[in-house]
C-alpha cells in the first residue's frame, strides 16, 4: 500500500499527484538478451545458453529479502528477540555495500570538487534548532488507531473504500441485561452479508466487557471513498491525531522538559547552524557547499516495505549556497536563464538559483548512473507549485522503479534562505555574508540535493538481483542467481580462487595474488569446493572478478602461459587469460 493522500516532505504537508505515490507495481526488470557464452572449460560453470526468466514483483521482493540474509546483506536489528520494527542490520555484505556507496558519494562530492567541503555533526543538537527549523511545530503524521486490534495506521496512506456501513449505538449483555452505550460502524464490501458486520461489532463490545452482546440500534449507509475503516478488517478507526516523528530523550541525568533533546530527524539542519564556522575556516567563498552523511532518526508510524521506510537510517545531504538572484542581477547584469544554459554543466557567475538546481538534479542523475543506475531505472518528478513546501521554490524527486512500486530516492529543493533566516532570528547570530566581489551583503540561498543512504542500498540490490536459466553443452539447466552490482559499489571486487587446494604450489601463487591485490580492492579468498560452485557463491554476492590460479599459471603447461591466470567475468561468465602482472591495472580501471 502507498500513501494516496498529501505526503510528508523534510517538512510539513504538501498534497501530491497520483502520478508519484502511485500503486503501480513496475514490472520485473527488462530481460537481459539471450546470449551465447563462450566455454570456460572449468568444471561446473553452465556456460551455452542463458534468459532470465520472468518474476513477479512480489515474488521478486521476496526473493530478494530471503537473499540479502542467506547472504548477510541485511538482517533484522535485534533479530533474536524477535526483531524491533523500523529498524535493520547491515551484515558482512551489506556493510561493505553501504561503505562504498558513501565513499563515493562523499569523493563525488567533496574530493572531486573545489567548491564543497565536509562536516560530521552530532546527532544530538541544541532543541532550539528543531523550533526553528520547523521540526517540533509541523513534523508530524496524522495518524489513526483501530477500534478493534489497536493497531496504528498512517491516516494518509489509507486507501479510499466504498461500500455498506453498519452503525450500532451500542450492546446489551444477554445474560446481565446491562448496556454499554458505545457507538461503533463496521465498512463491508457490497456484496457482503451483514452477519460479517455483527461479528466485528460482536467482538468490539466482547472487548469492552460486554460478554454475550446483542448489538442495539443497527442502521446502515453507503459510504463512498471513506478512509475511516481499517481497511483489513473493516473497523471504525479513531479520529486522526497529529504525531510527532522525532524521537526524543533527555541530556543529563534529569528527566524534566528543560533537558529535552532530539534524535535529528535530518543531517541538514547541523549544516545550517554551523555555516558560519565552515565558512570562516574553509576560506570558501559563495557559491559553495557543505556535505555531511549521518543518521537520522523518525518515529515513523508504519515502517514498511523492507529497509525503504525505517525509523533510523542515513542521509547523505549537500547544502549548496548561492547568491540570491538580485545580487547576481547586480553583479553580472543579468541572471542566466534556463533555457538559455541548456544541460548546465560548467557553473557561471551568472547563474541564479533556477540554473544551480537544474544543474544539480543533473549532477546526481549522473551520479546514479555512475553507480550502475541507469537512466531508465529512475525517474524525475518536479513537484507542482501548489505541492511545494511554503519556503521552496522548486522540488525535483529522484525515484527509482523499485519492485513494489516508482518510490523516491532523492529530493533537489531549492530552499530559498529559509533555514539559514530561522537560525538568525531564532539564535540572534547573523548569517549573513559580505559577498566582496558582489559587494554585497545577504543571507545565501540554498539548493538542498538530500539523500537517503538505506533507500539507495535497497534500489541497488533491486537493481543488482537477476536470475539466469543457464544450460550447459550438455543441455542441462540451472538457475543461476547473479547481484550484477556495478563494479564500483560491489561489496567484494574479485574472488580469488586456486583451482586445487591441496596443491601447494597453486595455493602459494593464488596467496601471492591476493596479497597484491588486497592493499586495492576488497578480495575474498577462496578454495573450498568445485570451482563452479565458488563462482556461484561469488555470483551472489555480486563479485564482478573471479581470478583462478590454475597449472597454467605454474608453467605445467609450457612457459608461455606462465605468470597468467583466468580472469572470469561475473555478468557474461566469459573468462580471459591474462597476465598476474597486469591484473591490478584492469581490475583498478573497472573498479574505481
Ligand atoms: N533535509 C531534507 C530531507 O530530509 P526528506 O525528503 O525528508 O528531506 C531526504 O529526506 C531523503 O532521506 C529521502 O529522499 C529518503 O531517501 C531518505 N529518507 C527519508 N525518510 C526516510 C525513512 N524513514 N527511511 C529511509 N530513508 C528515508
Amino acid at each position: 500500500m502507498f500513501c494516496l493522500g498529501p505526503i510528508r516532505t523534510g517538512l510539513g504537508w504538501k498534497p501530491v499527484s497520483h502520478s508519484r505515490n502511485r500503486l503501480s507495481i513496475t514490472p520485473a526488470l527488462p530481460l537481459p538478451h539471450i546470449s551465447r557464452l563462450q566455454s570456460d572449460g572449468l568444471g561446473g560453470e553452465f556456460n551455452a545458453l542463458m534468459s532470465q526468466p520472468a518474476i513477479k514483483p512480489t515474488e521478486r521482493m521476496e526473493k530478494i529479502v530471503s537473499l540479502c540474509k542467506r547472504r548477510g546483506f541485511i538482517f533484522q536489528s535485534s533479530e533474536i528477540y524477535g526483531g524491533i520494527n523500523g529498524f535493520w542490520d547491515y551484515g558482512p555484505l551489506g556493510a561493505e555495500l553501504k561503505r562504498n556507496v558513501k565513499e563515493l558519494w562523499w569523493k563525488s562530492m567533496t574530493k572531486l570538487r573545489d567548491d564543497v567541503v565536509g562536516l560530521d555533526a552530532s546527532i544530538i543538537m541544541h532543541p532550539t534548532i528543531w523550533r526553528a527549523s520547523g521540526h517540533v511545530d509541523t513534523f508530524a503524521d496524522p495518524m489513526v488507531d483501530c477500534l478493534l486490534t489497536k493497531k496504528r495506521l498512517r491516516a494518509d496512506q489509507i486507501d479510499p473504500q466504498s461500500g455498506i456501513a453498519y452503525f450500532y449505538e451500542g450492546a446489551r449483555d444477554e445474560a446481565s441485561g446491562k448496556e454499554l452505550c458505545e457507538p461503533f460502524s463496521v465498512l463491508l464490501a457490497p456484496g457482503k452479508p451483514a452477519e460479517s458486520a455483527r461479528k466485528v461489532a460482536g467482538q468490539f463490545y466482547t472487548q469492552r466487557g460486554v460478554a454475550t452482546p446483542v448489538l442495539i440500534g443497527e442502521r446502515t449507509e453507503k459510504l463512498e471513498n471513506t478512509t475511516r475503516y481499517n481497511p483489513e478488517n473493516g473497523a471504525l478507526l479513531t479520529e486522526p491525531r497529529m504525531f510527532n516523528l522525532m524521537f526524543k530523550s533527555h541530556a543529563g541525568p534529569v528527566e524534566s522538559e528543560e533537558n529535552v533533546v532530539f534524535l535529528r530527524p535530518e543531517t541538514a539542519q547541523a549544516i545550517f547552524v554551523q555555516f558560519k564556522n565552515v565558512l570562516e575556516t574553509s576560506r570558501q567563498k559563495v557559491p559553495f557547499g557543505i556535505a555531511q552523511i549521518g543518521k537520522a532518526f523518525r518515529n515513523e508510524i508504519n515502517p514498511r516495505n523492507y529497509t525503504f521506510r525505517s525509523r533510523e537510517f542515513e542521509q547523505m545531504e549537500l547544502e549548496f549556497f548561492i547568491k540570491p538572484d538580485e545580487v547576481v542581477e547586480k553583479q553580472c547584469g543579468a541572471v542566466a536563464a534556463l533555457a538559455e544554459s541548456g544541460e548546465p554543466t560548467d557553473p557561471q557567475p551568472n547563474w541564479g538559483w533556477e540554473v544551480w538546481h537544474k544543474y544539480w538534479v543533473e549532477q546526481r542523475m549522473s551520479w546514479y548512473e555512475s553507480i550502475g543506475l541507469s537512466r531508465d531505472t529512475l525517474e524525475q518528478y518536479w513537484q507542482k507549485q501548489d505541492e511545494l513546501a511554503h519556503y521552496a521554490r522548486a522540488t525535483v524527486d529522484i525515484l527509482y522503479k523499485f519492485p513494489f512500486g516508482t518510490q523516491e530516492l532523492e529530493g533537489i529543493a531549492a530552499r530559498g534562505n529559509f533555514d539559514l533566516s530561522q537560525h538568525q532570528k531564532f539564535s540572534g547570530k547573523s548569517m549573513e555574508y559580505f559577498d566582496q566581489e558582489a559587494s554585497a551583503k545577504y543571507i545565501p540561498h540554498v539548493i538542498e540535493p538530500s539523500a537517503g543512504v538505506d533507500r539507495l542500498l535497497l534500489a541497488l540490490i533491486c537493481n543488482a538481483y537477476a536470475e539466469e536459466e543457464v544450460t550447459d553443452e550438455k543441455g542441462n539447466t540451472e538457475i543461476r542467481t547473479v547481484m550484477r552490482f556495478h563494479p564500483r559499489v560491489a561489496p567484494i571486487k574479485v574472488g580469488i580462487f586456486p583451482l586445487l587446494r591441496n596443491k601447494p604450489v597453486l595455493v602459494e601463487k593464488a596467496l601471492a595474488v591476493r596479497d597484491m591485490l588486497r592493499p586495492f580492492m576488497n578480495v575474498f579468498y577462496d578454495d573450498a569446493g568445485a570451482i563452479g560452485r565458488r563462482y556461484r557463491r561469488q555470483d551472489e554476492a555480486g563479485t564482478p572478478f573471479g581470478v583462478t590460479i590454475d597449472f597454467d599459471t605454474i608453467g605445467e603447461n609450457g612457459p608461455e602461459l606462465e605468470g597468467t591466470v583466468t580472469l572470469r567475468h561475473r555478468d557474461s561468465m566469459k573468462q580471459e587469460r591474462v597476465k598476474i602482472s597486469e591484473l591490478l591495472g584492469i581490475l583498478l580501471a573497472q573498479v574505481q
